[in-house]
This record gives C-alpha cells, structure tokens and sequence, in this order.
C-alpha cells in the first residue's frame, strides 16, 4: 500500500476503468481526468479515487499537483472516430499529449505512462514479428497521430520518465464496454447472428491482449526501474492471431451457448491492417507477459453479460463511432437551438 496520487487520464474508459480499478484496489490513491463521454462509470463509487471532469486539451497545472506518476489513455482510440474529425483527432492525441508532458514536467510528475498503440505497425505485413526497432507503417490519422505523440513524448525523455505501451488490440471485460473491437464484435456476432464475417478471407494477423492485462502492465511500469523502461517503447501483447484463427476460436468458445457458427467471407472493409508484434521487451523490462487469451476474455465478457440482450449487445454506446456521431448531433442541435431561442 503506498497511497501514491496516481493520475489516469482517460480513466473513464474501456481500459481506464480496469486501470482505475486495479490501482484503487492496490492502494494508490487516484485522480482521474476525463470528459466522461461515456459517463463516470460508477467511478464516483470508489473510495481514493477523485474525478475531474475536463477535456486533456484544456488541461490546467493544478489538475497534475501532486501526482506522482500519470497514465494517459484519453483521446480518440480508434480509426473511425479520428477518421471523422482527423484535426480534432490531432489536437487530442498528439498535441494534448505534448502539452500534458509540459505540465507535468513543471509539476514535478516522476514518469509518465502512455496508451499507445500497436497500429503504428498498421501497413507492416505479417512476415515477420516485430520487435520495437521495429520500422513503422501507420496507416491514416489515428494510428499517424500516436505515433507522433510516442514522439513528443521521446523529446522529453530527458526531464521526466516516459514509458511508451504500444498496446495490442484489447478484448474482454469492462464495465466501459466496448463492442468494436475485435474479440468482442465476434462475440457479439456469434451470439446475435451465429456467423462471423472473414474480411479478405480473415488472413490478416492482429497482436491481442485482455483489457486487464493492458491495465496490469500500466501498474507494473509505475515501479520498473528506470534503467528497465525510462524513455522505452514496449509492446504489450498476448499473442499474435490471425483473424480467421480467431473466429475459429470463438466460434468453439460460444459453441456450448449458441451452437454452431457459420464463418463467411466477405470484402475488406477500409484499411486492412496486418502485423505481428513481440512482447519480448516487456518481459525483459518488467517480467510481465500478458497471459490472457481471447478465450479468457471472451469468457470474461459472458460472465458478466449474464443472458444475452440484443438492445444491450447493439446499444451505441458500446461502438465509439456510433456514438461520437450521436454526441455530434446534440451538439449540433443544441447550437442551433440557442440560435434560434
Ligand atoms: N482499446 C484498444 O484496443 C486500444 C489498443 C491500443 C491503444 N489503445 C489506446 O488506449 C487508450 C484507451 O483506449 P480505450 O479503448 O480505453 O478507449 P475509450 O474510447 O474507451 O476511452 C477513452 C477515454 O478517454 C476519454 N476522452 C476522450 N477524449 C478525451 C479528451 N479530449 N479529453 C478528456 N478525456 C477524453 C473518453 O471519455 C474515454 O473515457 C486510447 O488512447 C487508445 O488510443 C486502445
């Protein structure tokens, strides 16, 4: 138990909230910064932990007193939703993400933690697994845009800590669901439609983590040695499966609920994305290899879901896109409404 004030930006997240949890149930103290556009989560709940309801493009130096260590997550976190507005997108991810480091470094935060992403290797191809030296291919404004915040991040590496997680796409469990991710959008196919759609045949490759192991390798980097992960780049990764693999997997994994599922081929939708990425450093670093499978967060998510609801499993807020387009309308209609009143 150390009572560390902890700062998790983007707490209220898919990720965030496992976070949040963990370090709260460790003992830490927490801080959490966020615009809540999935609301608080019932984060509010949990004692130690204080929430500040702010945009990280608005960040003020207060908001980082007498925090020990930041972990970043806020920001648009995946294609679609940076596609939509890509400056906006920008100003989010990479330039508040500069300007974070700033503020952090006046107020004397030892190190931070950054939610990268392991799509900085989007256009790699899936030849080779890739370690962090590793050239990358990011493909389009999400995946361009954390890239050039692991920069920013890099450029400061000489007066604060940074530890830089290229983490692997996330499945499984939190109470911020998320549904438009891979491992839960073929668990939501194969419970809903009992049949998964192969893009292309499925032959791409995806490196997976559980989204508690994600969280867990945030907490285990508040404590490596600096020697270990200052200024260091890590992926942070299960395994590397191939798409079709996949949905074999959780096509077996539901089998007992839903029978048999059917796996159809279909077009590739936008980007294709294919790479395979090592968690080696991370072992070396810190000794923590996620150990978390898709069937592992699969299961996670079935026991938490108890009966299956349709409206629940299909509600927008689970799908980032969906719901940014919906936050955008009210914004929309709110202005004009002041205008016309
Ligand atoms: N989920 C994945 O598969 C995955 C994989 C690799 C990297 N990442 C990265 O990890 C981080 C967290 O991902 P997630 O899946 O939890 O995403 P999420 O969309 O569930 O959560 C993001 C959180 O940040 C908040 N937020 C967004 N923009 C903000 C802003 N401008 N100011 C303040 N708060 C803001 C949101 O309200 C939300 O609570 C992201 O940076 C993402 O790019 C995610």
């Amino acid at each position: 138990m150390s009572g560390r004030l902890i700062c998790v930006t983007g707490g209220a997240g898919y990720i965030g909230v496992n976070l949040v949890e963990q370090l709260a149930a460790q003992g830490e103290r927490v801080r959490v910064i966020d615009r809540f556009f999935w609301g608080k989560m019932g984060l509010d709940e949990i004692p130690n932990v204080e929430l500040i309801s702010r945009d990280v493009r608005e960040l003020q130096d207060g908001d980082l007193d007498g925090v020990d260590t930041v972990c970043h997550l806020a920001g648009l976190s995946n294609d679609p939703t940076a596609d939509l507005d890509p400056n906006a997108n920008w100003q989010m991810n990479t330039i508040a993400t500069k300007e974070l480091a700033d503020a952090a470094i006046r107020m004397g935060v030892r190190r931070i933690t950054f939610g990268s992403s392991g799509s900085i290797y989007d256009g790699a191809g899936s030849e080779e697994i890739l370690d962090e030296d590793a050239t990358v291919a990011p493909l389009g404004p999400y995946s361009e845009s954390k890239f050039a915040a692991e920069k920013a991040l890099l450029d400061v590496q000489d007066k604060i800590e940074v530890i830089l997680l290229r983490q692997g796409t996330v499945g499984g469990y939190s109470r911020r669901m998320r549904y438009d991710l891979v491992v839960n959008t073929f668990l939501k196919d194969a419970l809903l439609k009992k049949r998964l759609f192969l893009h292309e045949g499925g032959f791409m490759y995806r490196p997976l983590a559980d989204v508690q192991d994600i969280a867990t390798a945030h907490v285990v980097c508040l404590d490596a040695p600096s020697d270990k992960v200052g200024g260091k780049v890590l992926n942070v990764v299960q395994d590397n499966y191939q798409v079709k693999q996949l949905a074999e997997v959780i096509a077996e994994a539901v089998h007992p609920i839903v029978g048999d599922i059917e796996l159809l081929h279909a077009p590739a939708t936008g980007r294709i994305r294919d790479y395979r990425a090592s968690n080696e450093r991370m072992t070396a670093a810190t000794g923590f290899t996620p150990q978390r499978t898709p069937v592992d967060s699969v299961n996670s998510v079935l026991e938490h879901i108890g009966e299956v609801d349709p409206q629940e499993l299909t509600h927008p807020r689970h799908y980032n896109l969906r719901w940014m387009q919906i936050l955008t309308e009210v914004h929309e209609l709110q202005r004009s409404y002041e205008r016309v009143f």
